[in-house]
């Protein structure tokens, strides 16, 4: 796509966070989706080999309640929900490889069985009595903020104060590492505030964490990775969850692509999740001896009308209502361009609107029409493009490479405003009816320019619209004024 020289291997492994499927995904994850099917398509038309994992976080307890409200057998519930991540995931024409679900025996298990038996052969994973506030409605401890009125505040009744055994994790020893990890930049943390808030987190010193759950009789077998060499006990979701990254790529079963992608090259995650991202995942890849992460890209909470998004309050944005509404590429679009990939962002159903007819129906979608009625008109057929027609800028490839899609996205909008100017100063429109032969033939001729600005504009939106990079393209090709791209509504 680009010709910029890169010294670097041409995989590019990009990881997800496995979402919880025990309710239905919001704007949220459908943003942090978005941000990663961009940089995946980027990195793809740059030649890479792409490997883009996307899964679902399934053995936890949250699931075999969520299961039993709905009257489920928990298994064929989960089944029922990664349908639907997976319909809107092909609703917002999101491009992942493969889809890891952590009860899958034969792809996650062995490989987080793998992963734990390096950390107990390290040293590193003892067994400790646990003591807390257990509610039996949970079948787990709850801490003391969980309550309210010193009452489980779902189950209506007092925990109890329990003990149990556990098996430990020696995160503790690895603060000073993992500080000088960090520091160092051989984990990069983007942006850079997200990597000062994980420094001072880890200067506070790291308390070793619990790792394995005693085996609850109501749980399915199939739920919960039995801890290998004792059968009484779970794992605890950081040596389940955190290792899917590795286990997808086959890490202790068959391990080819685990050879070719890993270290992954970015793990995208919301600020949420960073501690478990960028102190317990690390440490625990160190104590096993295997290769950490490059990068770890760290984005905000999306809010509503300036509010967490909640029932209560609705302000909740559906993904699928929008897309339904405005098609895919509007909402990749707001989502890309609109919110900051650093900061928290927001937005509403007035805002989104007003973007849409702002940028995409009167921007975009008739600076196409515009031009590509002018050239099915007056050129005798569509224009070759040259190779260099359909480069990226390196200003453009620059921004996408460092997460800044908004300001990415700013770039080609740059674009077609220029484009915009162009046609008003130059009036192809007009002087391409001209009696003047010469006229009419620079009018032809700034058609045709025009004409390449909309492949370069094109080139530019793949990663981020590519329905419309390709309805775009196609419209050249062809020599023909496309279909309304954005309906004004
Ligand atoms: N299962 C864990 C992740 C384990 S990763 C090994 C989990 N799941 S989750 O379903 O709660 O998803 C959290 C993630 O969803 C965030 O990190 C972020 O990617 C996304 N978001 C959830 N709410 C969000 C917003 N309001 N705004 C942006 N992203 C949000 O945590």
């Amino acid at each position: 796509m680009r010709t910029r020289a890169r010294n670097v291997k041409n995989t590019f492994y990009l990881t997800t966070p496995i979402f919880y499927p025990n309710a239905k995904l919001h704007l949220g994850h459908a943003y942090t989706m978005t941000l990663a099917d961009a940089l995946a398509r980027y990195h793809r038309r740059n030649d890479e080999k792409v490997h883009f994992l996307a899964g679902s976080d399934e053995n936890t307890q949250k699931m075999v309640d969520a299961a039993a409200k709905a009257g489920a057998e928990p298994i064929a519930f989960l089944d029922g929900i990664v349908q639907n991540f997976m319909k809107l995931y092909a609703s917002l024409d999101i491009s992942y490889d493969q889809f890891i679900r952590t009860t899958d025996t034969n792809v996650h298990w062995p490989g987080a069985q793998a992963l734990w038996e390096l950390l107990l052969a390290a040293g590193d994973l003892y067994k400790k009595e646990y003591e807390g506030l257990y509610c039996v409605g949970h079948e787990a401890f709850i801490t003391d903020k969980d309550l309210v009125d010193g009452k489980c505040p779902d189950h209506g009744t007092e925990p109890e104060q329990l003990r149990e055994e556990n098996y430990f994790f020696r995160l503790s020893k690895y603060a000073d590492a993992l500080r000088e990890k960090i520091a160092s930049d051989e984990l990069r943390i983007v942006p850079q505030s997200r990597k000062k808030e994980i420094l001072s987190f880890i200067s506070g010193g790291l308390e070793d964490v619990s790792f394995s759950r005693p085996r609850r009789s109501s749980w399915p077998r199939g739920l919960g990775i039995p801890v290998p060499g004792d059968d009484s006990q779970v794992m605890y979701v950081w040596c389940d969850a955190l290792a899917n990254y590795i286990s997808a790529l086959g890490f202790g079963r068959d391990d080819a692509l685990y050879q070719e992608f890993w270290p992954a090259d970015v793990h995208i995650i919301g600020k949420d999740i960073l501690r478990f991202h960028a102190a317990i995942w690390p440490a625990m890849l160190l104590s096993a001896g295997l290769p950490l992460p490059k990068t770890l890209f760290v984005h905000g909470f999306i809010t509503s009308g300036g509010k967490k998004m909640s029932k209560t309050l609705g302000n909740v944005i559906d993904p699928e209502d929008l897309i339904d509404t405005y098609g895919p590429d509007a909402v990749r679009y707001f989502l890309l361009r609109h919110i900051s990939p650093f900061e928290d962002g927001d937005i509403t159903r007035e805002g989104f609107k007003e973007a849409y007819t702002a940028n995409l129906t009167n921007g975009l979608g008739n600076l196409v029409a515009r031009v590509m009625k002018l050239a099915e008109e007056h050129l005798s057929g569509p224009v070759k493009l040259a190779g260099e027609d359909t480069i990226v800028s390196g200003e453009f490839a620059e921004k996408v490479e460092t997460f800044r899609f908004n300001e990415a996205m700013d770039v080609v909008f740059e674009k077609i405003a220029v484009a915009d100017v162009f046609m008003t100063e130059r009036e192809p429109y007009k002087k391409i009816k001209s009696a003047d032969a010469s006229e009419k033939e620079v009018a032809r001729r700034d058609i045709e320019s025009l004409v390449r600005q909309l492949a370069s504009i094109a080139a530019h939106l793949a990663p981020a619209m590519p329905a419309t990079s390709k309805a775009i393209l196609a419209a050249i090709r062809e020599n023909r004024k496309p279909e309304n791209l954005f309906p004004r509504l």
